[in-house]
């Protein structure tokens, strides 16, 4: 198991730490895992001048699975567009042809308090969002900022070929068949074509999952339902921009953005694991980030790339272990919580392994 390790900017390289001490654990059980780290984002413009230097993806390129912490820093935002940290991740998601986001938003008991939300909304909660990722307005051409008639104007382009939408729809159809049977296709075809076409290629591939029961929902509406009756979902697949927003907004229904893990598949498993929250860089070098989502996607990637559901599962219960011993970083702390560090988690859930 060869691992690409990218910490990137900010929290990046404190959590990723934390994660390295489960795969050094997983080691030392005598698992063959071999990890190379390399730069991205702010450290790869840093130290190589570009936020995906060569040596990056080539060595992204050459591994099975790819561990990323998170990209970008105030410091990087006054540079040209193609130099920002943040080109660097949908650059090596593009090359990596990785167009299968799942991110899992899941409640665990102990931390219903910690949701923004009443108890009895989320309790229970345990929903996969699909996102699409290598398409849509994020790709789209033409794009720009242009001068026409004395005036500036910024403009994108939101594009879907069938083929894109029919490959991630099987994505969703196939997690869907291993859990509830339930998807539910996020769109706004009642306003864009592009949308139109997604709800149509769904419906297509659809009958090839009979078992399934398919929903649509516009996005207005299912950013509503997410927080009025979130369990109403059991697997939702989206475009790129829908999945971004909708993903930061189902978090908050688990409690705390740092609690959840994101594996970005290629149509051969082969992936790319990453917290879905950012480099923070408001609390980045103090040893207080929350590194569950980290931990959490190197189970993802343990499911999902490798086929080994067993180690998944023995992260995840460890996972499960040290929430209820009550341990929390801040973004999770609640009355009664022992209050630790970031690197106290990590040694916390390699003890719980
Ligand atoms: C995410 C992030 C990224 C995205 C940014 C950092 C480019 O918000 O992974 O959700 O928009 O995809
Ligand atoms: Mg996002």
């Amino acid at each position: 198991m060869k691992i690409a390790v990218l910490p990137g900017d900010g929290i990046g390289t404190e959590i990723v730490a934390q994660a390295m001490k489960v795969l050094d654990l997983l080691k030392r059980d005598g698992m063959k895992i071999e990890t190379e780290e390399a730069a991205i984002g702010g450290a790869g413009y840093d130290t190589a001048g570009d936020p995906l230097p060569e040596a990056t993806l080539k060595l992204a390129k050459a591994s099975d699975a790819v561990l990323l912490g998170a990209v970008g820093g105030p410091q990087y935002d006054k540079l040209d567009r193609p130099l920002r940290p943040e080109r660097g991740l949908l650059r090596i998601r593009k090359e990596l042809n990785l167009f299968a986001n799942l991110r899992p938003a899941l409640l665990y008991p102990e931390l219903a308090s910690a949701s923004t939300l009443k108890p009895e909304v989320v309790a229970g909660l345990d929903i996969m969002i699909v996102r699409e990722l290598t398409g849509d307005v994020y790709f789209g051409q033409p794009r720009g900022i242009e001068v026409r008639d004395g005036q500036r104007w910024g403009f994108n382009t939101m594009i879907y070929s069938e083929a894109e939408v029919r490959r991630v729809a099987h994505v969703a159809f196939g997690i869907a068949m291993k859990r509830g049977r339930k998807l539910c296709s996020v769109e706004k075809a009642n306003v864009l074509e592009c949308s139109e076409l997604w709800k149509e290629v769904v419906a297509e591939v659809a009958r090839e999952y009979p078992e399934v029961e398919l929903s649509t929902m516009y996005v207005d509406n299912a950013a509503m339902q997410l927080v009025r009756n979130p369990k109403q979902f059991d697997v939702i697949v989206t475009g790129n921009i829908f999945g971004d927003i909708l993903s930061d907004e189902a978090s908050m229904l688990s409690g705390s953005i740092g609690m959840l893990p994101s594996a970005s598949l290629d149509e051969h498993n082969k992936g790319m694991y990453e917290p879905i929250h950012g480099s923070a860089p408001d609390i980045a070098g103090r040893n207080l980030a929350n590194p569950l989502a980290t931990i959490l996607s190197v189970s993802m990637m343990f499911k999902y790339t490798f086929g080994d559901q067993a180690t998944a599962d023995r992260i995840d219960n460890a996972v499960k272990k040290v929430i209820a011993q009550s341990y929390c970083t801040g973004d999770i702390w609640t009355e009664g919580c022992k209050r630790v560090s970031c690197s106290e988690m990590g040694d916390a859930v390699v003890a719980a392994m």
